[in-house]
């Protein structure tokens, strides 16, 4: 095994609000080796927007309490002092996020802030750093690049401003890109445009953590997959064995409802029966258990991440009987086309 480059241990992410403190990443553990595409799935407020702003710490509301270790090429980002900490998301680390104008600045033009970006982390003039603006621009599919880098976030369109973001990590050529819903906002034609970007990034070398609805996506994209609920890993593993041989219930519902091959490619996550649990409302055992219709007295405690006998880091967290899991699957299927 490869050295991670990323390795998150035991993060927990809570908020102090009026009706008391809620924990929303709830040891979360989880590694990136190098090179490797780490999608993460999870219905809304599972925790999976948080644990990456956490990672980044751009979690500055001082309600917000982190701890646990981020090590990041052997230094634990959780403690580096501000500044290297802005140098490592500059150069090291880039993010692309739902909303591009999280990381662009509305009062400079778009080139100006990739020019800027390219001089953060390498000595060239601001004429060079300028015209290589331009040209990332025009890779990433903006017509007429050199007209539009002179232009303001504002006037770009949804789409456009993603691809200057993406152009802004292709200039740091980053050792990891995080990825919050890149494409969700965007039409189908840009989304697939803005993948094939992501795409040739991670094929320069990029590590990327990729958080999407779209379990699509990831069974194209993703080398591993990590299913997180409740603030905790739920599932995870190489992508085929969490596709083919999915292990938790709470996977089996993720997954049971995609339509079949053939059917119309689902976007979004499917829908589960019952509510997805609230951070401040999580039960004493198995976060799942409200939902699960296999929950039984030992669900009451806290099931721990636990590895399959395959021996290829593929681990879930539910009590079932490990050699029961596929009949119980199908059992499960079956009732739930009776019902
Ligand atoms: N500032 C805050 N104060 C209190 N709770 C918060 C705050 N920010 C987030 N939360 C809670 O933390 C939980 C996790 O939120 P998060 O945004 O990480 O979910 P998510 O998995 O990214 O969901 P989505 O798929 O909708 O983006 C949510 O229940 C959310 O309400
Ligand atoms: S631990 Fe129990 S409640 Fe949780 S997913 Fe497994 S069977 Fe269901
Ligand atoms: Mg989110």
């Amino acid at each position: 095994m490869p050295e991670p480059l990323l390795d998150v241990r035991d993060l927990r992410v809570s908020f102090r609000t009026r009706t008391g403190r809620v924990t929303a990443v709830d040891g979360l553990s989880l590694s990136v080796a190098p090179g490797e595409v780490l999608g993460v799935v999870g219905e809304s407020g599972s925790g999976k927007s948080v644990s990456m702003l956490a990672v980044l710490r751009l979690l500055t509301n001082p309600n917000v309490l982190v701890s646990g270790e981020v090590r990041f090429r052997g230094r634990d980002l959780l403690t580096l002092p501000d500044k290297e900490m802005r140098a490592v998301r500059g150069r090291e680390i880039a993010m692309v996020f739902q909303d591009p104008m999280t990381a662009l600045t509305p009062v400079y033009t778009v080139g100006w802030q990739i020019a800027e970006q390219i001089r953060a982390h390498e000595r060239v003039s601001r004429k060079e750093a300028n015209s290589r603006a331009v040209q990332l621009l025009s890779d990433v599919g903006i017509p007429d690049a050199t007209a539009r880098a002179r232009a303001y976030p504002h006037e770009f369109s949804g789409g456009m401003r993603q691809r200057a973001v993406i152009a802004m990590a292709l200039s740091c050529s980053p050792a990891l890109l995080i990825a919050d819903e890149p494409t969700t906002a965007l039409d189908v034609t840009v989304q697939a445009q803005i993948l094939d970007l992501m795409r040739e990034l991670n094929a320069r070398g990029s590590a990327m953590v990729l958080i999407t609805h779209d379990m699509g996506v990831v069974s194209e994209i993703a080398d591993r997959v990590l299913v997180m609920y409740g603030g905790r890993v739920a599932e995870e593993g190489p992508r085929r064995a969490v596709f083919h041989g999915p292990r938790h219930p709470y996977t089996w519902g993720l997954l049971d409802s995609v339509p079949r091959v053939g059917g119309a490619r689902l976007r979004r996550l499917p829908t589960i029966a019952g509510m997805p649990v609230a951070p401040g409302d999580l039960p004493p055992g198995c976060a799942f258990a409200p939902r699960c219709r296999l929950r039984h007295d030992r669900c009451e405690e806290l099931p721990r991440l636990t590895a399959g006998r395959a021996g290829d880091g593929h681990r879930d967290a539910c009590w079932l009987a490990p050699d029961d899991r596929a009949a119980l699957r199908k059992s499960a299927q079956q009732t739930e086309v009776a019902s």
